[in-house]
């Protein structure tokens, strides 16, 4: 299915093309003056000047050529040379009318060729508490699952989970010096206890405990990377407790993830790609990449010239190699963050073999990846262009820096989504409504309301922005916001129980009013707004035409009586028309992760 632009946009360039003109200059966008027209090409004044011809005789010409299309009612050359379409009112109506066809994807194209893709996102760890670095890698990678599978790919989101590096050293170390741990501590092979020894709660104290500690305490931090390497090398009593250490906490983030709505197909851990090890560097180490540096083993991945300056610890200046080599056994022997996702690469390619791997992953990350995907293309493991890291801003607090609670703690996601559930509530009852639900039903609404509130927020900015965190205006039902969406939907909802209550089908759309053109024209633009999220991995974009949409539907219902029209044909066809609104903001909604109640 094409949309209405696109479809215009072709025979506008054929016009072009026809007076000599190349085709990429006549783009068509949405009109700057939608009182005068629908559609613009600002083509000819972009090619006068080449063809040294004057702007307004070529734009007079090209809307000759145009003047009888049975899909425009007009076409007037403006200004300089502008040309400003206006769609006639039949084909708005036939394009909304397979719109409202369009059951799945509500005028929304596929891509041309579906490709494989893995989408790695959330990468939380074991113990360490999720921040809002990993909300807002959830929220946005989720969407991105959603956007690529609804245009036709295969998806894996894969939660990548951290459950490898030097924090399970730290643990170790911590549980055995509390005593809890040692039926685990002895050598051998066991057997070792079925039951784990720690809690959530033992995991959630004993890891800031650690750490804390070893960034003072040097012995402290050697036992750790020494109980760091020992696992890697598969210490049968360190693999059985750190299997402990997994299983408790992978529960406990399911559980959370499971409130955000937000499933992954892969929970594949850091670990995973432990068994690949070996291999690799082997490998590395046979095309002579991996290269001794200091007591540990490194990929230079500079360029010749890439440098920059930097301040060593005697105070003197050089030039060191930028981005900085990639560091892939420690000098203890342990594999490192980058080793890990250089290894998980090769695992990916084994077992699925994707066109592309997108890394949702904080911007503060940007550098580490630009390591690991050069290391991963000198070896020949990824292509150009198959792996792009997609980072994000912060969420702020008001002081600007990243959100912290009162207590200076990281937020936990549980806390916010309790926090939001309680304040959704609070703004429901304000504002009288579900008050004819049960109990069950106004809870399960309160909670939708709440997460709709989180994950809009975050998703109506542009991916890479940063944002303040602002629970109050967040949960607002006026303005850009989840739950102002989620209440224009339920309305339409309600709207089409009662005609459904007087016996009303929706039948054929007729477009004759300026707001039913307006809804038509926005129904339209969904296919744009979704291809170009898509292009760019910018869910805002479904945002902006969710909140665009939302408005368009309300200045039409308000112009528009639907049930008190004036005629069945009327009212048949407004009926289809809000049909046709709803499912597209429902579908909408869906690809930024965000379920609408059935009434509130
Ligand atoms: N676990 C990491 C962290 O908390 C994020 C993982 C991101 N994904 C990746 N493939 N490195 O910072």
């Amino acid at each position: 299915m094409t949309d209405l632009k696109t479809e215009l946009g072709e025979a506008v360039a054929a016009a072009f093309a026809a007076e000599g003109v190349d085709a990429a200059v006549a783009r068509v966008t949405t009109s700057d003056r939608p009182d005068l027209a629908d559609f613009q090409s600002n083509g000819a004044l972009a090619a006068a000047k080449a063809l040294k011809a004057n702007p307004r005789d070529l734009a007079g010409r090209v809307a000759e050529r145009l003047s009888g299309d049975p899909r425009l009612t007009s076409v007037e050359v403006a200004g300089p040379g502008f040309i400003n379409f206006k769609l006639a009112d039949a084909a708005l109506a036939k394009r909304a009318a397979d719109v409202a066809a369009d059951a799945d994807h509500a005028g929304a194209s596929l891509v041309a060729a579906p490709r494989k893709v893995v989408i790695d996102y959330a990468g939380p760890n074991v113990a360490k508490p999720m921040h809002v670095g990993h909300l807002r890698s959830s929220i946005i990678g989720e969407s991105l699952k959603r956007l690529f599978r609804f245009r036709g790919d295969t998806v894996w989101g894969d939660a990548h989970f951290g459950d490898w590096g030097f924090q399970m050293g730290l643990l170790i170390v911590a549980t055995g010096d509390e005593g809890r741990a040692d039926a685990f501590l002895v050598e051998g092979d066991g057997p070792f206890p079925a039951e784990s020894p720690v809690s959530l709660e033992d995991l959630e104290r004993l890891y800031p405990l650690a750490a804390g500690r070893a960034k003072e305490d040097a012995d402290y931090r050697d036992r750790a990377r020494k109980a760091t390497a020992e696992l890697q090398a598969g210490r049968p009593g360190y693999r059985a407790l750190w299997k402990h250490f997994v299983a408790v906490s992978r529960t406990a983030l399911e559980r959370e993830f499971s409130a955000l709505s937000v499933t992954f197909d892969l929970w594949n851990g850091e670990s995973d790609a432990d068994p690949l090890m070996p291999e690799m560097i082997a490998h590395l180490e046979a095309t002579g990449l991996l290269v001794e540096d200091g007591g540990a083993r490194v990929v230079h991945v500079a360029g010749p010239g890439e440098t920059r300056k930097k301040k060593l610890a005697d105070g003197s200046v050089i030039e060191a190699p930028s981005p900085p080599p990639l560091l892939v056994i420690s000098s203890e022997g342990s594999a490192m963050y980058g080793t890990t996702d250089l290894a998980t690469i090769l695992d990916r390619r084994k077992s699925i073999d994707p066109d592309l791997i997108l890394y949702v992953v904080d911007e503060r990350q940007a550098e580490h990846f630009e390591q690991v995907f050069r290391a991963a293309r000198l070896a020949g493991y990824a292509g150009e262009g198959a792996l792009e890291h997609l980072g994000f801003g912060t969420m702020n607090g008001t002081d600007g820096k990243p959100f912290k609670t009162r207590a200076g703690g990281v937020l936990k996601l549980h806390d916010l989504i309790t926090q939001a559930t309680d304040k959704a509530r609070e703004r429901l009852n304000e504002a009288h409504l579900g008050e004819d639900l049960s109990p069950e039903e106004f809870e399960a609404t309160a909670h939708k309301v709440a997460i709709a509130a989180l994950k809009f927020a975050d998703l109506s900015n542009a991916r890479t922005t940063s944002y303040v965190f602002d629970l109050d205006r967040f949960m607002s039902f006026e303005g850009k916001t989840g739950p102002y969406l989620l209440y224009q939907s339920v309305r339409i909802k309600s709207l089409l129980r009662k005609a459904a209550d007087q016996g009303l089908t929706p039948g054929a759309i007729v477009i004759a009013e300026p707001a039913e053109r307006d809804l038509a024209l926005t129904l339209d633009a969904f296919d744009q707004a979704v291809s170009d999220a898509y292009d760019k991995r910018m869910p805002h974009l479904i945002a902006e035409h969710a909140y665009r949409l939302a408005q368009s539907f309300s200045k039409f219902y308000a112009a528009c009586p639907v049930l008190i029209a004036p005629d069945e044909a009327i009212k048949a066809s407004r009926l289809a028309l809000s049909k046709a609104a709803l499912d597209q903001l429902v579908i909408a909604l869906n690809l930024l992760g965000i379920e609408t109640p059935e009434r509130m």
